[in-house]
């Protein structure tokens, strides 16, 4: 069966054969995705022909394409969004990361089993690390309740922050990710006030320019100045004229796109997948990053 079904999903899955292959499954976003170009620059400096493939794939497809996946070459795929919670019915088990913040972005695969894990939060917390964000008697504010939220959401309960509300445009599911896992979910019309107390913002939805969401972003720049505001990071990246950026900017607050998470934690997923820690540079050169 899968000898017609593997070539109708994945197109170029042949050009993996006898080789070990990665990739990225989400939906049509994927193609913007800069992983295919930052592995298969780590796999050529480590002399590797394993190949990275993105696959737009459509949402009544995702069972067949892990299970497609995992009866092939595969030996791990990312998953972005709208994907990381919605794989998970369809893996055989999950890391006790993956299972306690309730979202995947790297799976494992062998011939008998597919297993989810977690590295954003993890990258995300490198992030911190790098630039040096002091979480002390910060207070938070994380927009967004998806599968990347839940993520940046654990590991500040995991560092001790105990200031913490989310803000989702649905606001019924940031209170049920915070009824899962803490922080205090805010309604979108009481957002601003919210904010005025909040010294980092997180931009966690796929949301970071004005054309994607006028509704959503036009009470953030009809608020005026956030006074306690020290920074705001958008975990997307590569993004033009970015909002949240112009949001930190007219605030006097610093900005930090995610382009380093990115690279850190494709170097957790690759540690997952082959139990090799390469230094974190090899994956920023070729998104071109600068420090
Ligand atoms: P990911 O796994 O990358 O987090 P996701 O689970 O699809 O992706 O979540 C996307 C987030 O972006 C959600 O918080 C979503 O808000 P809803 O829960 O209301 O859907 C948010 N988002 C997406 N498009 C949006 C838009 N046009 N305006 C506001 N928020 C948006």
């Amino acid at each position: 069966m899968h000898g017609n079904l593997i070539p109708n999903l994945f197109g170029h899955l042949e050009e993996t054969c006898g080789m070990k292959a990665y990739g990225l499954i989400g939906d049509q976003r994927v193609h913007k995705s800069l992983s295919p170009v930052m592995f298969e620059s780590v796999f050529a400096a480590l002399g590797s022909d394993a190949k990275y493939l993105a696959f737009n794939i459509d949402g009544s497809d995702l069972q067949k394409a892990i299970q497609a996946m995992k009866q092939t070459s595969f030996a791990g795929v990312n998953v972005t969004v709208p994907y990381k919670q919605a794989v998970i019915p369809y893996l055989d088990d999950l890391s006790e990361c993956a299972s306690q913040i309730g979202a995947v972005n790297t799976i494992t695969f062998d011939e008998e089993s597919a297993v989810g894990c977690n590295t954003d939060g993890g990258g995300f917390s490198d992030l911190l690390d790098y630039y040096g964000l002091s979480l002390e008697e910060a207070d938070i504010c994380i927009l967004g309740a998806g599968g990347a939220s839940r993520a940046v959401l654990q590991c500040f309960i995991d560092r001790g922050c105990s200031s913490i509300i989310v803000v989702n445009r649905t606001y019924q599911k940031s209170l049920g990710l915070c009824a899962q896992l803490g922080g205090t979910a805010v309604p979108f019309e009481d957002a601003m006030k919210a904010l005025e107390a909040s010294t980092i913002v997180v931009n966690t939805t796929s949301i970071s320019d004005v054309s994607q969401a006028r509704e959503f972003l036009k009470p953030f720049s009809d608020h005026g100045r956030f006074k306690q505001l020290r920074a705001v990071i958008d975990i997307n990246y590569g993004r033009k004229g970015n909002f949240w950026r112009q949001l930190a900017q007219s605030n006097d607050a610093r900005f930090v796109d995610g382009l380093y998470m990115l690279a850190a934690q494709a170097r957790r997923s690759f540690l997952v997948w082959t139990g090799q820690t390469i230094d974190i540079g090899l994956f920023l050169k070729p998104l071109g990053f600068k420090s």
